[in-house]
């Protein structure tokens, strides 16, 4: 449903907002650059919507509702984008473009197929001769026929060109092959297939498409995996190995693991939740895809350091999502496979369902780090823990982690009770202060109107939303070395209206209200328009920018040391304490 681009500019610079608001609204020019009329989307008695003829764009300021033109039409109309364009294109007297659905749509359907073909060619080759390597390395690996055709593995020859002679016979061209990632071209010129003696896994996403290919190599040797570059279809941050499979799962989580072998032996083994991000460590992106199927995530990451760190970014990123989180430790293997190798299904089913909480495991990886027979050290330990004790919401909870930290270290109970109390007091008075500012200043506290997208921390959205607005005005400002992640931001509309604005900044456009609608549901635009419409509070671009960036980062780590329930449960209090009302 994607229009041309080029298309889109050209029917916006020929639908003037206010020729078109005014043909449904009554507007009067007041002071200052912006038409004033009475808003038809609520009832008002006094003007409060507005239209803006430098930025084209609407807004009103009693219901919140703005946007650009083809919003308007889309609002005012009951029309979906697509023909909110069609009824503009029409009033402006132009033809829609032939193709103008999805230009890549023949292009993309093309390159699935051959993605298709191509992972069929490599599972035939499991049963030539050629293919009895990969068969052999498959029963070192314990890999099930089975399981190997539930998962479409095959084997790619140890040839510069059997794929690619393959392809050209059932009709695909060079090019395509060359686009799916499928071959490579030497500097010298000509084509090598990409995926050469390797065990094949096709990446299949949800809907059950081949997109792309991870090879791992037969036996050692580097690298050992070659995986397909992003293509028309494929994007690695966006997608799970085995999702395809484990949505179908009834065991009601999902297990995240790192390894295409190891996500082969947990189904192989009955585990048929199991997925793993591709050779990345866990995107947001993937969190939300999971956050589609499953409300508990359990990670069963590698048992070595690189593992610790990866498994304790993906807690933090799945709880924004809301996702529970269980950390797996597998004593005395490096990895599921080898853990279910040695120890068999039956005590991987047993570490499942008696995986630890997150705190239980974030106390062993701090543990891990000192040595307790070192009075120093001992103290250095007690500390740490009892700021991650404190940061728990429940009492009883605090208790019985304290007591256990207690009776681990020999140190008195009381003692360390004292410890967590005096964290949790501190803890308390930052939210407090926290909070008091949020109700002492306004127009921090401004939400927006859709319920869905209300901000779990005004105080960064406030910031997030400085820096978009910074942003659009001086689209310079995308170099400034302490831009934020879009990762860091608090709510994720606000991340993805601030990462949608630097892909157009990045790629030379000047950041414009109209040409985003197609990328924006309705209630982001509000949110925008609404968000640009603010006046700015810090002056001095740079400087305004590197403040916002702080105050996310600040606001970041307080709710990663507290953890955010805890603090939406101090405000409720809060607010009944002081009578405030929302
Ligand atoms: N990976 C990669 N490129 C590499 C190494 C690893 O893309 N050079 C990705 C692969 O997706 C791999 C995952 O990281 O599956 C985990 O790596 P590793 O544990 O080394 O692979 P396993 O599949 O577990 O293989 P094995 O059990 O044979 O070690
Ligand atoms: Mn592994």
């Amino acid at each position: 449903m994607a229009f041309p681009q080029s298309f889109i500019e050209d029917l916006i610079a020929r639908s003037d907002i206010v020729d078109v608001v005014g043909s449904y609204v009554r507007l009067t020019k007041r002071s200052g650059a912006n038409y004033f009329g009475l808003c038809p989307f609520h009832n008002e008695r006094t003007p409060s919507f507005s239209v803006n003829p430098s930025e084209q764009f609407y807004y009103c300021f009693g219901c919140g509702k703005g946007g650009g033109v083809i919003n308007f039409i889309m609002e005012i109309e009951n029309l979906p984008y697509p023909d909110a364009v069609a009824h503009l294109a029409q009033r402006a007297g132009m033809q829609l473009p032939e193709e103008s659905f999805d230009p890549n749509a023949k292009k993309r359907t093309r390159m699935l197929a051959l993605n298709k073909d191509a992972a069929r060619f490599f599972y035939e080759q499991l049963s030539t001769p050629n293919g009895a390597r990969a068969g052999n390395y498959m029963r070192e690996r314990r890999i099930s026929p089975a399981v190997a055709t539930r998962f479409g593995l095959g084997y790619a020859p140890d040839s510069w060109d059997s794929l690619m002679k393959a392809m050209s016979a059932k009709g695909y061209q060079e090019y395509e092959l060359f686009e799916a990632d499928l071959i490579r071209q030497r500097s010298r010129g000509g084509f090598y297939d990409t995926f050469r003696n390797r065990l094949m896994f096709p990446i299949i996403d949800v809907r059950g498409d081949v997109i792309g290919f991870s090879g791992r190599i037969i036996g050692d040797g580097e690298p050992k995996y070659l995986n397909s570059r992003d293509t028309l279809v494929y994007n690695k941050g966006r997608n799970l190995f085995a999702l395809n499979l484990a949505k179908k799962s009834k065991s009601g989580y999902i297990i995240l693991s790192e390894g295409n072998i190891d996500i082969v032996s947990l189904h192989q083994a009955g585990f048929d939740s199991a997925v793993a991000s591709l050779g990345t460590s866990l995107t947001p992106e993937q969190a939300r895809l999971l956050s589609r199927y499953t409300k508990q995530v359990i990670i069963a990451y590698d048992n070595d350091g690189a593992g610790i760190k990866a498994a304790q970014r993906a807690i933090s990123i799945l709880e924004r999502l809301d996702i529970k989180v269980k950390v797996l430790r597998m004593n005395g293997a490096k990895d599921p496979d080898e853990f279910i190798r040695l120890r068999g299904a039956d005590a991987f089913r047993q570490l499942l369902e008696g995986s630890e909480d997150q705190i239980e495991y974030r106390l062993n990886v701090v543990g891990a780090k000192y040595d307790l027979s070192q009075d120093d050290q001992k103290v250095a330990y007690l500390q740490e823990a009892a700021q991650l004790i404190a940061s728990l919401p429940s009492s009883v909870a605090r208790e019985v982690y304290a007591s256990r930290v207690a009776a681990q270290t020999g140190v008195g109970q009381d003692a360390v009770i004292a410890e967590v109390r005096r964290n949790r007091k501190k803890i308390v008075n930052r939210a407090i202060k926290t909070e008091e500012q949020r109700i002492t200043r306004p127009e921090q506290a401004v939400q927006p109107v859709a319920k869905e997208l209300r901000y779990s921390d005004p105080v960064s959205a406030v910031a997030e939303e400085g820096i978009i607005r910074l942003l659009f005005r001086d689209p310079a400002l995308i170099s400034v070395p302490e831009l934020p992640d879009p990762e860091d931001f608090s709510s994720d509309t606000l991340a993805g209206i601030y990462r949608l604005l630097r892909k157009r900044i990045t790629a030379g456009e000047i950041p414009d209200i109209n040409s985003m609608t197609a990328e924006l549901s309705p209630e982001e635009m509000n949110l925008l328009v609404s968000i640009l419409q603010k006046p700015e509070l810090l002056s001095g671009s740079k400087s305004a920018l590197q403040d916002y960036t702080r105050r996310i980062h600040d606001q970041k780590e307080l709710h990663t040391e507290n953890g955010t329930e805890d603090l939406n449960a101090l405000r409720e209090r809060l607010k009944e304490r002081k009578g405030y009302h929302q």
